[in-house]
């Protein structure tokens, strides 16, 4: 019994549509068979209610439900007294306040309505934790008393007392130009309480942008600006809420980089939002599970077969295309291209840096762009989703999906395997011209995938995506790819995916935006470890498992594998 009192169910008030479903939850609940009331819901409730002193977690509601809106979660016992904040009955819980240390970082690592952000207004003195009494709310001089004897009621107490200024990074930078106009060096200059305006920009890789409007700044341009912004100002609590979205794995690390020395020296508190950020971070979030909170927050972790790559025998028999070596100028930029091959079968990953050509490639492979020396592009018959992808379509996204992939978004095949995981259910009757930019990016994937071709160019799917949405959407670029038997180029910023979907590799490199190389595709093992000598970061693999984890710094694995070449998951 004790076990069964430890889970919870949580509706989700968007997903949630009693109006356009046939209560299936309801209908189908043991308990609710079994003439107790355990789900309360009717088609004029806007939203079902799960009892949860009735509920016995069967999970068969969560299977039943044609929204996704329920879902069932598992929390040790020990916590249930330690809920810090809930918004109301079948929301989410916080267990367990954070707690920030002077001169330390925090990391907040989840899924996303895991209630980082909420920890987050809660620690910035925004929102009052309401110890889970979301019908009867404790005053502060409660709360406090709850907290007595830890570092939180310090905490509190100065937040109360005004004698903590926060700077907050906020999690969406693509709103900030809506509030923010002009130079980027101007706003800094207006922002620049401590002086450091010059070095900051110079870690953030700013100094090049100070002339530019905010509004022409890319995501990943927009990520730092935002950062420098929080890093100029005279603050005691430093947050940033996932400050890695948009950036490449080397501007990830100068931002943690600039975080930390923000923090170091006095006594500041940091905390830092992160679905995969750094070190064990990446490692967590994996595991989908937090070791010293016995809390797990996703059902599966993300497991890795870092395969040593086909031998050269299976390579040729597979071989299939071939593409020649190739020079392309644009402007000042010159791209190398080597010749390389691929099989009719296998996932390549484009790595490197930011600008130094990768969209370029794929548009050459796409056939949008001709190489102006050497020997030409081998035609391809290929699906294509863009880097950048903007809303024309003027309708919902039912009819963009039946005008551009009408076999392919009824077939029930498709549906579980790309359809479902992308969730377009819940925003097909939308119009495209209203998607989030999240929203657009799903909807390009799935137009790309459910177009028939030869080869998919997936240039950044990950771009604008949640944490999760990203493991989604390499899953399903995974599995889609591999059992129809297809090939596909993804150019993927985010290591841990890349190194999750690729079969080889194909390393950019030289001088960004100047004169760069793409190199001949190699076995992921090689590849990998080719790019992080570049970044000059070494990555050791997990005993147990094949799950890669960044070293520490100088630590002494780290200054090992660089002594002996060994950056990629050295054993
Ligand atoms: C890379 O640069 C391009 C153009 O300069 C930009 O559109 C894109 O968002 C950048 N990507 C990242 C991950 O910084
Ligand atoms: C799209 O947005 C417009 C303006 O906000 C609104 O009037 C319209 O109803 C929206 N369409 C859909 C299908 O949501
Ligand atoms: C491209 O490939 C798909 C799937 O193999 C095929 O159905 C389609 O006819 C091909 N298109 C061209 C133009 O060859």
């Amino acid at each position: 019994m004790a076990d069964k009192s430890i889970r919870i169910a949580i509706v989700n008030r968007d997903k949630c549509k009693p109006n356009k479903s046939r209560l299936e939850c309801k209908k189908n609940c043991p308990v609710v068979i079994m003439g107790k009331l355990c789900i309360e819901v009717t088609p004029q409730s806007k939203v079902a209610f799960i009892s949860e002193t009735l509920c016995i977690g069967s999970g068969i509601c969560v299977k039943k439900c044609p929204f996704g809106a329920v879902s069932i979660i598992n929390l040790p016992s020990s916590l249930q007294s330690e809920t810090t904040h809930r918004y109301c009955a079948n929301a989410f819980k916080l267990h367990r306040l954070p707690i920030p240390r002077p001169g330390a970082v925090l990391g907040l690592v989840g899924t996303n309505g895991i209630g980082k952000s909420t920890a987050l207004k809660i620690l910035a003195g925004k929102m009052k934790p309401n110890m889970g009494r979301f019908e009867n709310p404790p005053d502060w001089q409660e709360i406090l008393t709850y907290f007595r004897g830890s570092e939180l009621q310090n905490y509190f107490t100065k937040i109360l007392e005004n004698n903590l200024r926060a700077a907050v990074k906020p999690q969406y930078v693509d709103q900030i130009p809506k509030a923010v106009k002009g130079p980027v060096g101007a706003v800094l200059d207006r922002k620049d309480e401590t002086g450091s305006q010059k070095s900051i920009c110079e870690q953030l890789d700013l100094t090049h942008l100070l002339e530019r409007n905010v509004e022409a700044l890319s995501g990943g341009e927009l990520q730092r600006f935002a950062c420098a912004v929080v890093c100029l100002q005279k603050a005691d609590i430093f947050m940033f809420d996932e400050p890695s979205s948009y950036l490449d794995v080397k501007q990830r690390l100068k931002t943690a980089i600039t975080i930390r020395s923000l923090v170091a020296p006095d006594s500041a508190y940091g905390v830092v939002t992160m679905p995969f950020g750094v070190r064990e971070g990446i490692n967590i979030f994996l595991d989908g599970y937090i070791p010293t909170e016995n809390m797990r927050f996703r059902d599966t972790s993300l497991i890795f077969k870092v395969a040593e790559s086909a031998s050269e025998e299976e390579v040729k028999k597979l071989r299939y295309y071939q593409y020649p070596a190739m020079k392309k100028t644009l402007g000042e930029f010159s791209l190398e291209i080597k010749q390389g091959d691929f099989t009719d079968s296998e996932i390549m990953v484009l790595l490197g840096e930011n600008g130094t050509g990768k969209t370029t490639f794929i548009k050459m492979l796409a056939g949008g762009l001709k190489p102006d020396g050497g020997g030409d592009m081998p035609i391809l018959n290929v699906s294509y989703k863009p880097q950048t992808i903007s809303p024309k379509y003027k309708g919902s996204v039912r009819a963009l999906l039946h005008a551009k992939i009408r076999d392919a978004y009824t077939q029930p095949q498709f549906i579980s395997d790309v359809m479902k995981p992308m969730q377009l259910e819940s925003i097909i009757d939308n119009d495209v011209q209203n998607l989030s930019g999240g929203e657009l990016q799903r909807v390009a994937l799935t137009l790309c995938l459910g177009k028939p071709a030869d080869v998919y160019l997936i240039d950044e799917p990950s771009a604008y995506l949640d944490s999760e949405q990203r493991l989604v959407s390499a899953r399903v670029i995974k599995r889609y790819i591999l059992h129809a038997r297809k090939t596909a180029f993804v150019v993927e910023h985010d290591f841990i995916m890349a190194t999750y979907l690729a079969d080889r590799v194909i390393v950019f490199d030289g001088t960004p935006s100047t004169c760069t190389t793409a190199n001949t595709p190699q076995s992921l093992l090689a590849g990998m470890n080719k790019f992080l000598s570049l970044l000059e970061i070494t990555f050791r693999r997990d005993p147990n498992n094949f799950r890669p984890r960044i070293n520490k710094l100088n630590s002494a694995k780290d200054t090992e594998q660089k002594k002996s070449g060994n950056y990629f998951l050295g054993t």
